[in-house]
């Protein structure tokens, strides 16, 4: 592991109420931190997709020869494969093996997926042990690695078993990022641009002077990761404002849902957040220009703003199952203003279907529903 510039490292504190406080860490070769997170303790699992085999691998030599520890590199599907109940088993099963106990210590090394599984094995064993995570992506930078949402996918629906347990430190280390895929890369903008409409307007100025996001990159990284972790502090297991990160993320879990996954979470939460600034526009009086920059900057980045017209009576049925349903009622985050966004209930289904309008390629197919 490189060594580390201590300037260029940025700390920024999750204090979430009534949890202990952790640390995210952004900077170039800051999984150095990991040696020192690890030390005192028996045994180390790093859980990896197949792509990060060489970094797992590396990681689990420097643990055994640094710190003396037994580490162990646990592979497990790449993406959203890994977030099934048969795969969060057989880590348990493999914990099992290497006799784990309370004191040892998980690592969750990869992408948003990697690391929501990865918490769910740390949440679920012996009732809770200890996670690292270490996002590799923009997206698991910004949003899924911080904040102790962990979880899994079943039929009925994305991240729907799942448990609240916050890391013991996230490590994000932009060095990671250099080998991440372009269409990745573009996909965890999405959640960036969504921390600038929620809560920091600057990140969507420097998106706009460069919508591949590459000339700001770790100041738009660390914007974000300071909205997330401000909002989550405040609100950890969200009973309250913590729902407002979930802007566009209804009608994306739809998406998500109804094209069976294949659709990048970041692709489906662009689509959205065009629909949810249509829909802002419509019931909390969001301005025509601030719902205009969502599709201008998002079509910029390269992100998609439109979604099949005919299928909206199947994400209708979606939603109405996702776990931002209370009861029968729909809830939506929307914007009154920009950095100003609330929780809003059961919206017509007028002003749904207009604002599906909005993103419809197509016609849209009506429905009582
Ligand atoms: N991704 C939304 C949240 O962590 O609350």
């Amino acid at each position: 592991m490189p060594a580390t510039n201590v300037s260029d490292v940025v700390r920024i504190e999750v204090a979430p109420a009534g949890d202990r406080a952790y640390e995210v860490v952004l900077g170039e070769g800051v999984l150095g931190e990991l040696v020192p997170l690890a030390a005192g303790r028996t045994r180390v699992a790093v859980i990896h997709p197949p792509v990060l085999r060489s970094t797992a691998t590396g990681i689990v030599a420097e643990l055994r020869s640094e710190v003396g520890l037994e580490a162990h590199a646990v592979q497990v599907p790449d993406g959203e494969e890994a977030k099934q109940l048969r795969i969060a088993g057989s880590c348990w099963d493999t914990l099992g093996r290497l006799g784990f106990t309370r004191d040892d210590l998980l690592v969750g090394l990869g992408g948003g997926a990697t690391t929501d599984l990865a918490g769910y094995v740390a949440a679920g064993w012996l009732r809770g042990v200890d996670v690292v995570q270490v996002p590799t992506t923009v997206l698991g930078m910004v949003d899924a690695a911080v904040g102790g949402k962990t979880g899994i996918d079943i039929d009925a629906g994305k991240n729907l078993v799942g448990a609240f347990h916050q890391p013991l430190a996230v490590l994000c280390d932009l060095a990671t990022l250099t080998t991440l895929p372009e269409a990745e890369a573009r996909a965890g903008l999405a959640e960036v641009v969504k921390a600038g409409f929620i809560a920091d307007p600057r990140i969507l100025e420097l998106l706009e002077s460069d919508p591949t996001g590459a000339a700001h990159l770790p100041e738009l990284i660390e914007r974000s990761i300071r909205v997330k972790a401000e909002v989550v502090s405040g609100d950890p297991r969200e009973s309250g404002r913590r729902e407002i990160l979930n802007y566009g993320h209804t009608l994306a879990h739809a998406i998500e849902k109804v094209e069976n996954f294949t659709w990048r979470h970041g692709a489906a939460v662009s689509v959205g957040m065009v629909f949810a600034a249509e829909l802002s526009r419509r019931v909390a009086g969001l301005d025509d220009t601030t719902a205009a920059r969502h599709g201008e900057l998002l079509r910029a980045i390269g992100l998609p703003v439109e979604y099949r017209g005919d299928r909206w009576p199947g994400l209708l049925d979606a939603m109405r199952v996702d776990k931002k349903t209370r009861g029968r009622r729909l809830r939506f985050v929307v914007l009154e203003a920009l950095g100003r966004a609330r929780a809003f209930e059961d919206p017509e289904a007028e002003h749904l279907a207009a604002a599906y309008g909005a993103v419809a390629a197509g016609a849209v197919t009506s429905t009582t529903g």
